[in-house]
């Protein structure tokens, strides 16, 4: 199978020039100016940002978490991501406590395999580290799971200790792989949530008023320590503070390889939507917690200046009616998460582009590329370049929708509400191909289950020498 894109305006994190593209079966074939080849279909880009698929390194599809399951399973949740121009995600898999990861990572693919209409990955979740069971995380690097996942949060759950963390940090940065951390003391933060359910303070907003930004900031300040001293690079996952982000600051001023991912619920969303009626406020009930408005500047410019390399989802939809019902009568039993993988490149191009805050190449580099050198997918993904997989999305800049539950250009999810419900965004992925395949073809899915394949990735710096840029781009 061939295909021919035509008269196309090409976008990468770098460049941004007018050529045709010929794929041959699935990848990149010839990037060149009129092209005269013979092709099965030829997809006409005039007017449309012809950009590398979105990657977004921070999903749950089909999560046990909370007392329920995320809402949206691998079918789902990669066929909504397809409709909003994100090509490959990485998903988390989780270990029990006090069983083999690589049991974990077999549950996971049984979960995703045959079912996705996008690539994936995973990330493994360690909630313990028995010695002997330390040397399953070489085994697991070769299996292409070449990050981990740590959170300092959520005690008696994922919750890993100081010292976990520290020995877990020192073998994968032996072998060559990266620790994404949920920087938040939960131990502190516990504590002041049981104190808020006493005195009888249980509705949503006290969601976030339990969730001091200083506890972020102090995680995130904790993690990059024990990360140094280890000898791992660290990639802070979901920040939501200007607190947590000065420390990350801080940090890459002396040159440290941290990393720091926002998503857009922390650049669109504040603590007001707690506030709503009729325990609506539930809906924005995740983890960091959404934070004061001022916030959001401050996060902008992370993002402007390279202090923040991307932008994830931290897809994680939980339905209204059903599940976050759990947490009616106290906030602490709300299922910590919500939905956004479907809308993420148009709310950051419409936020980015539209509203003059980033250029056309950032917006390409914190919704792909930069994801795809830190986790190892680079240059296989994150770019359009010969040789890369044919994983492109005609981005019409133009067109305006309204983000709704409602809307059936905006929400295939599997979920009862949208984060996003009433936002009109400018830009929208029209037509994504996966691998050569065109799986959405002017907004209608054309693809199926299965499509999607599991992507091992390669260790840190293993296809980019230097890493990501730790440089920062202020002035
Ligand atoms: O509220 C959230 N973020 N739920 C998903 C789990 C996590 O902490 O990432
Ligand atoms: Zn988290
Ligand atoms: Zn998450």
């Amino acid at each position: 199978m061939s295909l021919l894109i035509k008269n196309g305006r090409i976008i990468t994190s770098v460049d941004d020039y007018y050529a045709d593209i010929f794929i041959e079966d699935e990848t990149i074939d010839v990037i060149g100016r009129n092209l005269e080849m013979e092709a099965d279909r030829v997809l006409d880009a005039k007017g449309y940002l012809v950009i590398p698929g979105g990657i977004d390194p921070h999903t749950h599809l089909d999560m046990p978490f909370g007392g329920t399951v995320s809402a949206d399973d691998f079918e789902t949740g990669t066929k909504a991501a397809a409709h909003g121009g994100t090509t490959t995600l990485i998903d988390f898999a989780i270990q029990t406590k006090g069983h083999s990861t690589l049991e974990a990572l077999d549950t996971w693919h049984a979960k995703a395999e045959g079912k996705t209409a996008i690539d994936y990955g995973f990330h493994m979740i360690l909630t313990d580290l028995e010695d002997n069971r330390i040397n399953e995380m070489r085994m697991l690097a070769d299996e292409g799971i070449t990050s981990y996942k740590l959170f300092m949060a959520y005690p008696g759950v994922l919750y890993v200790d100081d010292g976990t963390i520290y020995r877990a940090m020192r073998k994968a940065g032996e072998d060559g792989t990266v620790i994404c951390m949920h920087a938040e003391n939960g131990i502190v933060i516990d504590e002041i949530v049981k104190e808020a359910v006493k005195k009888g303070q249980t509705a949503p907003k006290y969601h976030s008023l339990t969730r001091p930004t200083q506890m972020e900031a102090e995680g995130v300040h904790r993690a990059i320590s024990i990360a140094d001293v280890a000898n791992v690079p660290v990639y802070i996952v979901h920040l939501s503070s200007a607190d947590a982000l000065e420390q990350v600051v801080l940090a890459r001023d002396k040159g440290k390889a941290v990393f720091a991912e926002t998503c857009p619920q922390y650049l669109f969303l504040d603590y007001s939507y707690y506030e709503k009626e009729d325990f609506e406020g539930a809906k924005y009930v995740m983890t960091p917690a959404l934070r004061e408005k001022w916030n959001q500047k401050e996060l902008w410019r992370g993002l402007q200046f390279g202090d923040l390399q991307s932008i994830s989802t931290d897809h994680c939809p939980f339905c209204f009616k059903e599940q976050k019902e759990l947490g009616r009568t106290d906030f602490s039993q709300i299922p910590n998460g919500a939905p956004g993988v479907e809308n993420r490149m148009s709310l950051v191009y419409n936020g980015g582009v539209v509203a003059g805050r980033i250029s056309v190449n950032k917006f390409v580099d914190l919704t792909s590329t930069s994801a795809a050198k830190i986790f190892g997918l680079f240059p296989k993904k994150g770019t359009i370049a010969i040789g890369s997989d044919a994983d492109i999305v005609l981005f019409n800049p133009d067109r305006k929708e309204t983000i709704s539950v409602n809307n059936t250009c905006t929400h295939h999810m599997n979920v009862d509400y949208n984060t996003y419900e009433g936002f009109e965004v400018q830009g929208i992925s029209e037509t994504v191909i996966s691998r050569g395949k065109v799986i959405v073809d002017n907004c209608e899915y054309k693809g199926k289950k299965g499509d999607g394949k599991y992507v091992k990735r390669s260790l840190y710096n293993e296809y980019y020498p230097i890493g990501h840029p730790i440089k920062s781009d202020r002035p």
